[in-house]
């Protein structure tokens, strides 16, 4: 253990405070907090502590998240450039538009989206549970939103009709995936097996021996018997695989698959950050208050129950 790593671990006991991580973040990151996982996994894992101060190392609509189900909570970003790309696509007037002309029709959004977006969603789904969701809201047809991909993977498994908003919102690091990468890998490792998150596009779903969210991806490679795994995701959920299965042969579908923006924190902003209390979540209780509503009715729809303190 290093210096900081030490300090770090001991302001993080004396200020009551505890950190969450996400599966992209940078190893040594993840080495240090107390949880790692994916959207949903943290949104539950702030809401079950007792701690004082949360330090979120993640992008901003995670950090919000956490903001909102625990308003009473110190919630900090070490850098508040983490900024994920697509949830800076969808815009306000967007969803008032389509609100106008579907007034009767479910809008769902993906938790990749800023809060000051969310009050307007019925639901707010994450990658785990977004099949599962839109398969159980009573109308066939649901206006979705940001990632297009995201939308096609629900209506492929759902075979309902997704109204998709924006026009062209995606994620800048599963796009640099190509299904034509994977099969050429596949050639040569003929025995491996592919797994995707739904931000890739439908040909590479469609391929795909699996599909998830990133920690469902870290347990299907954890249980699977397969040596050889193809991953289409961001490169540093590698070492979430290594931690859980370390003997198998991982291969990025594209190494340059990179989330900038998770790559920002380092340990010396976490640091920083438990010292310095920065940087504070701050959010109007107008838009907590309408937020909270629509993930509390998310989490009735799919019957997990949750103290809504
Ligand atoms: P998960 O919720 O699957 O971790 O995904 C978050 C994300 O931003 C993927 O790009
Ligand atoms: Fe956003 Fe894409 Fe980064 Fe996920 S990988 S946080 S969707 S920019």
């Amino acid at each position: 253990m290093n210096k900081l790593t030490d300090l770090i671990l001991k302001l993080k006991k004396d200020k009551n405070a505890i950190i969450l991580a996400h599966n992209y973040q940078p190893l040594e990151i993840q080495e240090i907090a107390d949880f790692v996982g994916d959207s949903l996994e943290l949104s539950i894992k702030a809401m079950e502590t007792n701690a004082k101060i949360v330090v979120f190392c993640g992008v901003d609509f995670m950090v919000e998240q956490a903001k909102i189900l625990n308003p009473d909570k110190i919630v900090l970003i070490p850098d508040y450039g983490c900024r994920c790309h697509m949830a800076h696509m969808l815009k306000p007037e967007y969803i008032l538009k389509i609100r106008e002309k579907y007034s009767k029709t479910p809008v769902v959004l993906y938790v990749n989206t800023l809060a000051e977006n969310k009050v307007y969603a019925d639901y707010i789904v994450t990658s785990a549970n977004a099949v599962s969701v839109i398969q159980r809201i009573d109308n066939e047809v649901v206006i979705f939103g940001p990632d297009v991909n995201l939308c096609k993977y629900v209506e492929y498994r759902t075979g309902k009709k997704i109204i998709s908003i924006p026009d062209n919102g995606h994620c800048y690091v599963h796009k640099a995936i190509h299904v034509n990468d994977i099969l050429e890998l596949k050639k040569v490792y003929p025995n491996a097996c592919v797994i995707a998150h739904p931000e890739c596009d439908l040909d590479i779903i469609k391929v795909a021996d699996f599909v998830g969210s990133t920690s469902q991806m870290v347990k299907y490679v954890e249980n699977c018997s397969t040596d050889t795994i193809i991953y289409a995701t961001e490169v540093d959920i590698v070492n979430r695989f290594r931690k859980v299965s370390p003997d198998k042969k991982y291969i990025p579908a594209c190494p340059q698959a990179i989330c900038v923006y998770m790559k920002r924190i380092n340990l010396e902003k976490v640091y920083r950050a438990l010292i310095e209390g920065k940087y504070v979540i701050d959010i109007s209780n107008k838009i907590i208050e309408k937020v909270r509503k629509a993930i509390f009715n998310t989490f009735e729809l799919l019957g997990i129950e949750i103290d809504k303190r």
